[in-house]
This record gives C-alpha cells, structure tokens and sequence, in this order.
C-alpha cells in the first residue's frame, strides 16, 4: 500500500504521506491500482491519457516529467479555450508544471538520451497519486534511480505538486535537478496527410503536427522571496492564466539558482549525493485565471497565496483524505471478477477528475481533461452518458453541469438567432460561451460534417436532463435558479423551428439523429419525440412552479418575456408533433423513408469483438444503407422508458442491434442495458467489456488523444441501471439486479434526495441500507415489491421474490 487508505465506503483518516520508498511498487490492493511495467514509446501516448491525474479545475496528462520524443504532455483547465491561430476553438494546452530536468554526471537522464534499466508507473486510484520509479543507466553504466510522486489536489482544485527523489546507485555523484514551469506550450494543430499504409515509429506520433499557438507569454521569472511565477494570456478569449511554485528541496543543496528563460522559469538544485544517497525535491503549484467565477483579485497573487506556507506532504494528506470522502459514495465494487472491477474503478477516478462541482461555468470535454481529442469541446454526451454517474454520486456535480446550461444561455440564444429561430437552442460542440464551435470538415478537408446543423437533438437533451435532475434530486430550488429558464429558453425554440406538415401536424426536416450515418433526414423519431417531451415538460414546470412559486415565477417569465399564451402554445405544438411511422411487429421507423434503405449486413467483428464496417463502407458513405453508427430509436426508448413497453423495446432491440456498428463508445451501453431490460442478456457482458475496456485496453486505438469518459460512464451505467436494475419508476428508486455469472457482488451507492442507499447486490440476496438521519426511512421497490429502508437498518432481500 502506498497510501493509508479506508475500505470502500469510509471516510479516509488523515495519514501518513506515501513515502517514496514505496513508489514504484504496486499497491497491493487489487482492483485500484493501474501499472506500467516498462518503457514502450509504442505505449506512451495511451500512457499519458490514462495516467491522468485532475481534479475537474485542471487535468495534467501521465507524460513523464523530462519529456521525450513523442510525448504530448497537456495541462488543461477547464474552460480555459481559445481559438487564435486554429480554425474553432481549442481547450488550451496551458504551462506545464511537471516541468523537470535530472542532470547526473552533466548526463540527463531521459528515455532517449540514457538506458532504461527498469521502469514503473503506478496510478493509485484510491489516492489520486502518481507514482513512478525508472532507473536509467549512462553511457559508463552507471545507474541512477528517479522516483516520482504527483497529485492535482482535490482538497484545494488551485493546487497541484511533484516530488522528484534521485539515488544514485552504487556511485557518487553529481546530481542535479530543475524543477520549474514551462509556459512555451502548443496545441495539436492539423494532422499531416500520410499517404495510407504508412506506418510510423511511435516517436513521431505527433511531431509532423501542426500546432497552434494560444499563450501570449507576459512574462516567467521568481519573486524575492523564491516563489516561481508565469504569468500567460490566451491571445483571442484574453483570459490571464497565473502559476506560481515553489521548489524545497532535501537535503538543501551545496548550490541553487534561478534559471529564467523566455518563457521557462525553474530552479537549479545542485547535489553531491553519495551512493545510494537519495536527494528529494518537492514542486507546489498554485493555479488561477482571470476566468475563475465568484473571486476576484490578481491571478497572479492568487497562485501564489496557494502555494505559501504550504508542504508537499500536507498537499498529499489533504487531497487523499478528500479523495476518501469522494470515494465513499462514488465507489463501484465488483467481486468475482477482477478485469471488470478495474475498468468499473478506473472509469470512476477518471469522472471524478472531471467534474468540479464549484464550478457552473464549466462542462465536460468528449474526452474529459485528458487530451486535446475534440479539442475539449462539450457534447450531449455531458447530459445523456455522464450526467446519471453525477446524478446518483455527486448531485453537486451533476448541478454544475447543468448550470453551465445555463450559465451559456446568452450563447444558446444568439446561435437560436444566426438560424433565424427564436429561444435557446444549444451548440452541437459548445466550449467557454455556448456558440457553436463544432468544425464543418474533418481535419484532412475531405468529409463535411452536418452535426454542427442538423443535431438539434442535443437541445432537448439537455431539457431532459434538468428533469432527470430535479427528479433524483429533489431540488425544486434548482428550476427557479436555472431549470425553468433553460426548459422555457428551449420550448420556445422548438416552436420557432418546427416545419409543417399536412394536417396542422408539425415535424423537423433536415436533421441529424444520434446516428451520424444518416443526414438531411426529416422525423427523426428521437428527435421529434425528445422535443416533444421538452415541450410537455415546460408546460409541466410552469405548471408546478405557478403553484410552488409563483412570484418567482413571475419574475422569470417577466424577464423572458414568456405569457400564458405561449405556454399553451408550447402543450398545443407538442400534441402535434407527428408520430413515428411503426411497423406491425412494433418497430419504429428511424426516421421517414429508414426501412426503404439498403439492408446491408454486419458479418465480420474485429479482435475486439466490434463489428466491422461491411466491405466498401465507411464512415461517410452509409446513408443509403439502414447501418446505424449508434443507438438511435434505441437510445429513445432508453430516455423515455414510460413511452415504450417491453414489446416494443424487444422488437427494436431485435431489429437495430444487428444492424449498428457502434462507431461510437457511446454506444455498446446502452444496448448492454436494453438487452437486459428485455430479457436478453446474452451480449451484456459482451458489451460491458467493449465500453468498459475501451481505454483501460486501448481497444480502439486512439485513447492517446483523451479518455472516452462518456464510455467510462456508460460502463457505470450497465453496471447500475442494467445488472443492477435501478432506475427510477413512479419517483421511487427500483431495482431488478440481474449479475452477470462472473460476478459474485455488485456494490455501489444511490444518492437519492439528500440522502444515500448503500446497495450490495448478490445473485441469491441483495441488501440495501439507507445512510441518512436516525428516524428517517424511504420505500424503495426491489423486483416489483416494495421495501422500507429504515436508516441504518440493512434490509436482505432474496433474489426473485
Ligand atoms: C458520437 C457522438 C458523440 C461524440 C463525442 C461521436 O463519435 O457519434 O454521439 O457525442 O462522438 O463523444
């Protein structure tokens, strides 16, 4: 063990700092540790993804602190985009703190300059730190060990440090070591054409890149008092971005000085170490931007006021007694089978490392904090894959998301006017200001996209998920601060963009369903029905609210400028939304004209198990074809489960399943949790392991540009909504659990109004326990028949009663 961390489910006790001497070893507490167990430049790219270490204000990539070629180190803060010198905007690859150099002999030691002897990274997913050991050999053979610790600190999200230990083995030696910020930083730009075929050595992964620059460097250097400092500007959004840090060192060291570049500042520690004589050197980073909501002050004096009077040893016992408290209701435990508990535990540390819950101006990336993937732009994915995770472990996160809905209203609106409609209607890529930022080309300028036009659905999608929100919650508060703004923002832009049809009936032409293989449709079903529901929604808060609240109320519709009329207005347009065309067997039609497209079968799988596109198809060429990328009418019924029987998702299961090709890992979840919902469950755990070791196995190939976190929620999904069988029917809490064979437990929390249940689900019992105050008690329904949690009373219930 590296660190002194509680069992699943208590609250970590401040412990002892991790010593370094236990750096490099596993833990020894299987199912939450991640290893490396030498160096592959093959590898790194995944590597430094998966590695990640954040805190939701910052995520810094798992590269190694010298560097090497082919590395594509990031540090990336959320929110902080801009779009100088790229075509939309970036997430912005800020200073970069791991900055570190060792010098023994006046030889650096990195993996390309000296011999890797041995080589261990540990990722300690209970703790949030990162341990390494590489022992590096000079050109004399002389071997020298570094050892590394590193933490974002999730008690102060401002805070992030590095120890770096250096033993010389078996010589004495001079040894040096600097240790600052390097604020010289790009982002990946345009990948170069490659003629097909061409394979590369991993060490040029990125290098024929064009990259973007977005700092404006003001200025790096030291302060009297020894805090480093650098101070940059995103040239375009014009958001300062401060680091400050300070270096300690032990033993002190015979010689230190400052060494300031243009935009690279750190301190020069020169040691005369003894053979297996260790010399430690500790980095604090303070954080700020000018961007930060609710403080205000210089970011520079705020970076610095982070780091003053602060240790590397309280920094690590703070961020893990925090991360303990984290844990204790996001923790997700499988035994029976270790495989899937890991990738269920790696999925969580990295959603936890992506949320912050102190911030409402911020949403999740398509690929978190962890890579410049998507260029860190925010997708439905925030609501429809990640937002249940939050609902049910951290509501408070969950609320952050939200209100970054509506913390970007004003962009919503103005995108609503550039197309000629009225109301909000949300950017398919939204990034700091909520205006579309989703690119019209592929990068190579082959492919057009017609997301950024035609998936509108993301709209209603993040209507849906205020409902969902207030619904788990509890908090009405929340419709008054934010829900009925964005619910009335959005009713009234479907009203405006709605297209007849004959009959007074209404429908959407020229859009997009989740299935990106087919654009330019009309009636999408997911669509029309999504908007429908936003649109009874509105109504339905209105409603309520003009009965709860209704001077508030009168105050938000006041400033909208929202009357009865138009309410009623908003219930008359959902009645007349067309409905889908439905076949006998109970199939409903995609979209108008679906079933008279190419039936073109699947018949091969990869060795991942994921289908292949059929012979001559790709991407861009399967619109006349009935192939879907992802879920589609599947991924409705999974939304709006009270609209669909278990007929109607069985015939649907049947029909769309064997025709997608889940180009997307968005997508294996949810029919994982559809079958099951049917009374299929032959391909769940076929799925569970396509979404759930999609990163942990690089199983697509590309995590290097970031972690798929929505398919890191989506796991957690299957495990919760689908083995587990939990959703919420009738405003209770219900659960059907249905393990997999291979798994002889399945724990996991529910927060549910305040409250929590503990849930430990088991193929023959299953006993749930609510957390909450003495006396209180909640009526939950478990294989259809009611049960009453009394607080602090475990209730056993036999499987299948
Ligand atoms: C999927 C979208 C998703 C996006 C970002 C695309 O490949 O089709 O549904 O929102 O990736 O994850």
């Amino acid at each position: 063990m590296t660190a002194q961390a509680a069992p699943a489910g208590e609250a970590a006790e401040p412990g002892p700092v991790p010593r370094l001497d236990h750096l490099g070893a596993p833990s020894g507490e299987p199912g939450w540790t991640l290893a490396e167990h030498g160096f592959d430049p093959a590898r790194a790219g995944y590597r430094e993804t998966v590695f990640t270490v954040g805190n939701g204000r910052l995520g810094t990539r798992g590269s190694l602190e010298e560097g090497h070629l082919g590395a594509l180190s990031g540090t990336y803060l959320a929110g902080v985009y801009d779009a100088h010198d790229s075509p939309v905007v970036d997430l912005v690859n800020c200073p970069d703190w791991l900055d570190t150099e060792v010098w023994v002999h006046g030889v650096r030691l990195d993996v390309d300059s000296a011999e890797v002897v041995e080589h261990e990274r540990v990722l300690d997913l209970r703790t949030g730190l990162l341990h390494r050991s590489t022992t590096f050999a000079d050109r004399d053979g002389r071997r020298t060990r570094v050892r590394s610790l590193r933490l974002a600190s999730v008690a102060d999200r401002d805070l992030a440090g590095l120890r770096v230990e250096v033993t010389p083995l078996g010589h004495d030696a001079d040894v040096v070591v600097v240790s600052g910020v390097d604020a010289h930083r790009r982002n990946l730009e345009r990948l170069p054409l490659y003629p097909d075929g061409l394979d590369l050595a991993p060490q040029q992964r990125w290098d024929k890149w064009a990259r973007s620059t977005h700092l404006d460097v003001r200025g790096v250097g030291f302060h009297g008092d020894g805090t480093g400092w650098a101070d940059v500007r995103t040239i375009e959004r014009d958001v300062r971005v401060a680091y400050a840090f300070t270096v300690t060192t032990a033993p002190q060291p015979e010689r230190a000085t400052d060494q300031v570049g243009a935009e690279r500042a750190g301190r020069r520690c020169e040691f005369r170490a003894a053979a297996g004589e260790a010399v430690t050197v500790d980095k604090l980073v303070g954080v700020a931007t000018s961007r930060d909501p609710g403080v205000s002050g210089d970011p520079g004096e705020r970076a610095r006021a982070t780091v003053t009077g602060r240790t590397f040893d309280d920094a690590v016992r703070a961020s893990t007694a925090a991360w303990g408290e984290q844990w204790r209701d996001a923790d997700i435990e499988i035994t029976g089978h270790a495989k899937d508990a890991l990738a269920l535990r790696f999925g969580a540390y990295h959603l936890q490392i992506a949320a912050n819950p102190d911030d409402p101006t911020v949403s999740i990336g398509a690929k978190s904090l962890s890579g410049e993937g998507y260029r860190g732009h925010v997708f439905w994915d925030s609501e429809i894959l990640l937002l249940p995770f939050y609902l049910f472990t951290h509501p408070e996160a969950a609320r952050s998301l939200l209100r970054y809905r509506h913390h970007t209203l004003p962009g919503a609106r103005a995108l609503s006017e550039s197309y000629g409609t009225r109301g909000a209607r949300y950017a398919w890529e939204a990034a700091d200001t909520g205006l579309e930022e989703c690119p019209r080309w592929t990068p190579d300028g082959k492919d057009r996209f017609w997301t950024r036009e035609e998936e509108l659905h993301v709209t209603a999608d993040v209507a849906h998920a205020v409902g969902e929100y207030v619904a788990v919650t509890g908090d009405e508060a929340f419709l008054l601060d934010a829900g009925a703004g964005i619910l009335f923002e959005t009713a009234r832009y479907w009203v405006s963009r709605l297209d007849e049809r004959p009959g007074g009936r209404l429908g959407l032409d020229d859009v997009m369903g989740p299935d990106e293989f087919h654009s330019h449709v009309a009636d999408n079903a997911f669509t029309n029905r999504m908007v429908a529901r936003n649109l009874t929604d509105a109504v339905a808060v209105h409603e309520r609210l003009s009965r709860t609240a209704p001077e508030r109320l009168a105050v938000i519709v006041a400033e909208l400028g929202v009357d009865d009329d138009e309410v009623a207005g908003w219930a008359d347009t959902a009645a007349r939304i067309v409905d889908p065309v439905v076949r006998p067997d109970g199939v409903v039609e995609q979209f108008t004209g679906y079933f008279d497209r190419l039936d073109v079968p699947i018949e091969s799988w990869d060795e991942n198990d994921m289908p292949r596109y059929p012979a001559g198809y790709h991407h861009f060429n399967c619109e006349p074809t009935m192939l879907l990328k992802q879920p589609d009418v599947l991924m409705l019924m999974y939304l709006l489960p009270d609209e669909y029987d278990e007929a109607a998702r069985r015939a649907n299961f049947e029909f769309y399943e064997e025709r997608t090709l889940h180009k997307s890992s968005l997508s294996p979840s949810i029919h994982a949790i559809i079958g099951l919902q049917v009374g299929d469950p032959s391909m769940a755990v076929r799925y569970f392991e396509r979404s759930g070791y999609v990163d942990l196995d690089d199983n697509q190939g590309n995590t290097a540009d970031g972690m798929h976190i929505a398919a890191a929620a989506g796991t957690w999904q299957i495990a919760v909504h689908g083995f587990g069988g939990m959703r919420v029917l009738g405003g209770r809490p219900t659960f059907a659990p249905q393990l997999p064979e291979r798994w002889e437990r399945l724990r996991f929390t529910v927060r549910w109004r305040g409250d929590a249940i503990r849930v430990d689900l088991g193929h023959d019992a299953s006993t749930f326990t609510l957390d909450a105050a003495p006396g209180t008690s909640l009526t939950i329904v478990v294989d259809g028949a009611e049960v009453t949690l009394r607080a602090g009373e475990p209730v056993t219930v036999p499987a299948g009663r």
